[in-house]
């Protein structure tokens, strides 16, 4: 089954709205421009939440095929729970994807981690799909337990999700390591994430699943490393960092998985 890679940018904590607004516009010209196959690959952006309202008019006013995310939700769905942003709240403003359990979550918002499935279930119910980032530290790779790891991440979040919830999700494999680092990861490592990630979702469920869910890399990805790891067959795309923050050079990424 054919896979329709996704290129995502992951801006984090960058890029106030009037940055964005210049980047989108920008993007989307030079992708034009290109003429560039949007059915072919997906390309998106994942701002921050000051951002979303802005990127979400330009698209709708040009008609823009890009595609937008958060970067985060919370589990609840209204209330007393200040300074949280809830999954209808991103749907509302037309987002097709959240990223859930990035390292950088995990590490600096530790609470998180111990509701990822929720998370991915709000994400879910809200009819958006979840980015679920899993991915070893440096330590488990050097003692080379980081298949175990990854695999081990998204078992915990399957484990509770249905045939039908488990086929929306795209995981983004970003070992630890490689983020924002310049180590990228080998094609071939890169691949036998992936490879190990798609078998245990194959053996939970069936082929049929395995084979739908799209499983991108992130990891100090560039325009330079993005054709070989884009090469293995069970990459479909990427989770981009600091090259997203360039426009240049994330449309050459774009353009290379076209
Ligand atoms: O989510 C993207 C990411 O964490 C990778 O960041 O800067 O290494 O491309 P970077």
């Amino acid at each position: 089954m054919a896979r329709k890679p996704l290129v995502a940018g992951n801006w984090k904590m960058n890029f106030d709205h009037l940055e964005a607004t210049y980047f989108v516009q920008k993007l989307a010209w030079m992708l034009r421009d290109a003429h560039f196959d949007y059915r072919k690959c997906e390309v998106a952006l994942l701002p921050s939440f000051t951002s979303l309202r802005s990127v979400q008019v330009l698209v709708e006013a040009d008609n823009l095929h890009l595609k937008y995310g958060a970067q985060a939700v919370s589990v609840t769905s209204q209330g007393a729970f200040t300074g949280d942003v809830s999954a209808d709240m991103i749907a509302h403003l037309g987002c097709s994807y959240v990223i859930v359990g990035h390292s950088e979550r995990r590490k600096y918002h530790p609470k998180d981690d111990a509701n990822i499935v929720d998370q991915v279930r709000a994400v879910l119910a809200a009819g958006m799909q979840p980015i679920l980032c899993v991915g070893e530290s440096f330590e488990e790779r050097r003692q080379g337990i980081e298949l175990e790891f990854a695999v081990g991440q998204v078992h915990d979040v399957t484990r509770d999700l249905s045939e039908d919830e488990t086929k929306q999700l795209i995981i983004g494999y970003e070992p630890v390591w490689a983020i924002g680092s310049g180590m990228v990861a080998t094609p071939e490592s890169a691949q036998d994430a992936a490879r190990a990630i798609r078998d245990h979702i194959r053996l939970t469920f069936d082929t049929h699943v395995a084979q739908s869910v799209r499983i991108i890399y992130g990891g100090s990805v560039t325009s330079k490393n993005a054709a070989q790891l884009l090469s293995e067959p069970d990459v479909d795309g990427f989770l981009v960092g600091g090259a997203s923050l360039d426009v240049n050079e994330f449309t050459n990424i774009a353009r290379i998985a076209e």
